[in-house]
């Protein structure tokens, strides 16, 4: 027996990343109405702050997910192709693929694609001291754009992990465009394994985003100290408010930052005009039920294969019928 053990080192963030943030600030604070890409939450700081999001007691979907995982790793693990390599789409800090890649018997090696190289990189290096037999391949990209594996895995049959459900953060027809690029990657017969959360009460689902702490409103604040830091803008964060609703008819949570007076704010060579009270969308979190997230899948070339739940949150295994 051979066992390849592979580690290599992300390369760095690139330089154009940074104009592209700066493109879409511009080009979302001067949409009608305003809005900026939910993807720009998670720099260090936003990173961090999610973190603590996850650990909060109105925020069930981390707690409930871990759960899932953990008890029904097995038999995820088990619906994979054998001698897969796991490609993780926005990896973050790879906590739920360890729980996967536990279970070790189906996966030889992991991909984590990540936008953050820093997270990339430091994780990758303890994946590396933690499963030291695993082939790591570490991509720095936009999960959403992506379609290049790395030529090492390019011949073994893929898995899928796309947890968190960050899917929620999508528009259904982005859901389903995601699903079919996955499925283009993980090719046919290929795995994945998506992360869901469900529609439930509406009072469960507005406290699990305004918390009673306040860091659900520091992380979304922070998309405005994020612009600040890098494009040298002068939002005041003081003028700035969180708010979170859910939409029962849209079955998604919506986050705004709403100024609470009027205002002007500098980016650069551009000038945002704020009325008193306009908001700017930050975020959806679409929330599904086991048969609607299916129906999805289906129509989007899957076979769902099993779907686990506690009752708030679900793990789905959708086998891609595409070819
Ligand atoms: C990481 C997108 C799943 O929608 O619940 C948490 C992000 N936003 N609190 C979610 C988030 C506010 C989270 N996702």
């Amino acid at each position: 027996m051979n066992i390849q053990t592979v580690f290599r080192a992300p390369p760095a963030q690139s330089l154009d990343k940074a104009s592209e943030f700066a493109a879409d600030v511009i080009a979302g604070l001067t949409n009608k109405p305003k809005s900026l890409p939910p993807k720009y939450f998670y720099d260090h700081a936003g990173s961090a702050l999610f973190d603590r999001i996850t650990g909060l007691p109105e925020y069930y979907p981390t707690r409930s997910e871990l759960g899932l995982l953990q008890k029904h790793s097995v038999e995820m693990v088990s619906l994979l192709p054998p001698a897969a390599a796991l490609i993780e789409f926005g990896s973050g800090s790879s906590r739920k693929a360890r729980i996967l890649l536990g279970v070790a018997a189906n996966i030889e090696a992991y991909v984590p694609i990540d936008i953050s190289g820093d997270f990339l990189r430091e994780d990758a290096a303890k994946l590396h001291r933690d499963f030291p037999h695993l082939a790591i391949y570490p991509v720095a990209a936009d999960f959403t754009v992506t379609t290049d594996l790395p030529a090492e895995v390019a011949n073994m049959p893929h898995g899928g992990f796309f947890p968190g459900s960050t899917i929620g953060n999508f528009e259904l027809h982005e859901a389903a465009a995601f699903l079919r690029r996955a499925g283009r990657v993980l090719g046919p017969g290929g795995v994945l394994i998506v992360g869901v959360d469900l529609a439930k009460a509406p009072d469960i689902l507005y406290r699990a985003y305004n918390d009673a702490a306040g860091v659900t409103a520091k992380f979304n604040l922070n998309l405005l100290a994020r612009i600040n830091r890098e494009l040298g803008a002068d939002f005041n964060l003081a003028a700035f408010e969180h708010h979170a609703c859910y939409n029962i008819d849209k079955s998604r949570i919506e986050m705004y930052l709403a100024s609470t007076k009027r205002q002007k704010v500098r980016i650069g060579e551009v000038t945002i005009d704020f009325r008193a009270g306009e908001t700017i969308h930050t975020e959806n979190s679409y929330k599904y039920s086991i048969e609607s997230f299916q129906a999805l899948a289906r129509g989007s070339g899957y076979a769902p294969l099993k779907a686990w739940t506690d009752g708030l949150f679900s793990v789905h295994a959708l086998r891609n019928a595409a070819d």
